[in-house]
């Protein structure tokens, strides 16, 4: 199936971030359908592009190609009328995402592709309304979408192969990284990876092992390094499967596995310690620092994205 008109469904952070994403590929026009369109509705998405014409990831014709592509309306229908593919980008609510998906199908084509943008929800629970429950399909996203290459596909219990082969082959269209998830599972693989290292992070720091900081910088500058270009299992083929299995034998019953929230981060919260929206977290942050890590984050990241083909 050829896409060539995605609607996406809400104008807030990630809707903005994806609009911009698939209006890069010249041959897809991409309409963003929100409740109210506001005064000026390409200027979060102006305010990116020019971050990266101004790192010299994109050119100005580049720039004003993508933005001529993007159309704003506040009508459903004529949104979603004769759209290929649609994605939502509500807020994180089930019986929202839910409703949103059963009232579409009357109003767009028989073959039209509903994805969602869900970062944690089960995708065959989000199509339970729907009649047609095989053209739904999970496309979760990172943030900042138009940095992070990653795109996680994940099939629900119904969705089509089909449907998973053409949003895989959309996402590699514009410029993706996607990988297909298999099982509808919470968090589905990356928030998976994620999660297992800061469960085990924020006991190394409950335990007086290391203080946060020092957590972050034996991450950064040991593993975190090597990730990039190897993930975690190739690099386990690298050091030899012998050897992991001798490691794991040892250390595994060492590591943390706790089914709760941790305690520490729990207390901080009942504290108010936010982290950057309060100007302290794990540990404490003036605006300076908080705009360095901000900026520091986004030069790198459109550095070391600017070659991925
Ligand atoms: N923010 C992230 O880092 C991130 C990352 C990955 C996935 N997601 C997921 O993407 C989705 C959107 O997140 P976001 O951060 O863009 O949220 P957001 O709050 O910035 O945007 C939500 C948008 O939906 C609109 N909206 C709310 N209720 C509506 C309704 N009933 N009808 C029509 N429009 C409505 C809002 O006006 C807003 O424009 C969520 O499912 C979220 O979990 C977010």
């Amino acid at each position: 199936m050829q896409i060539r008109k995605v609607t996406v469904l809400g104008a807030g952070l990630m809707g903005n971030g994806l609009a911009q994403v698939f209006a890069k590929n010249e041959g897809i026009k991409v309409v963003v359908r929100s409740r109210k369109v506001r005064d000026e509705p390409y200027a979060p998405i102006e305010k990116n592009l020019d971050l990266l014409v101004g790192k010299k990831a994109i050119s100005e014709d580049e720039k004003e190609g993508i933005l001529g592509r993007i159309s704003f309306t506040d009508d459903m229908q004529a949104a979603v009328g004769d759209a290929d593919f649609i994605i939502e980008c509500f807020p994180e609510i089930l019986e929202t995402k839910q409703d949103l998906f059963r009232d579409l199908e009357p109003l767009c084509r028989q073959d039209a592709i509903l994805a969602t943008n869900t970062s944690v929800m089960s995708i065959t629970e989000i199509a339970a309304k729907c009649s047609n429950r095989g053209r739904v399909v999970g496309t979760h996203f990172w943030n900042p979408p138009y940095l992070i290459p990653l795109v996680e596909v994940v099939k629900a219990e119904d969705t089509d192969e089909a449907v998973m082969d053409a949003t895989m082959d959309l996402m590699r269209a514009v410029g993706k990284k996607p990988v297909r998830c298999q099982k509808d599972v919470p968090g589905f693989i990356a928030n998976r990876l994620q999660h297992a290292i800061w469960r085990e992070a924020l006991s190394i720091v409950e335990k007086g092992i290391a203080d946060p900081a020092t957590v972050d910088e034996a991450l950064r500058y040991g593993p975190g390094l090597r990730w990039p270009i190897l993930g975690i299992l190739e690099n386990a083929d690298m050091v030899g499967l012998d050897l992991s299995l001798n490691i794991q034998s040892y250390i595994v019953k060492y590591l943390e596995d706790s089914h709760e929230p941790s305690k520490l981060l729990r207390e901080l919260v009942e504290k108010g310690d936010l982290g950057f929206k309060t100007g302290k977290g794990y540990q404490s942050w003036t605006p300076e620092q908080i705009e360095a890590s901000n900026r520091r984050l986004r030069e790198y990241l459109i550095e070391v994205t600017k070659d991925i083909k």
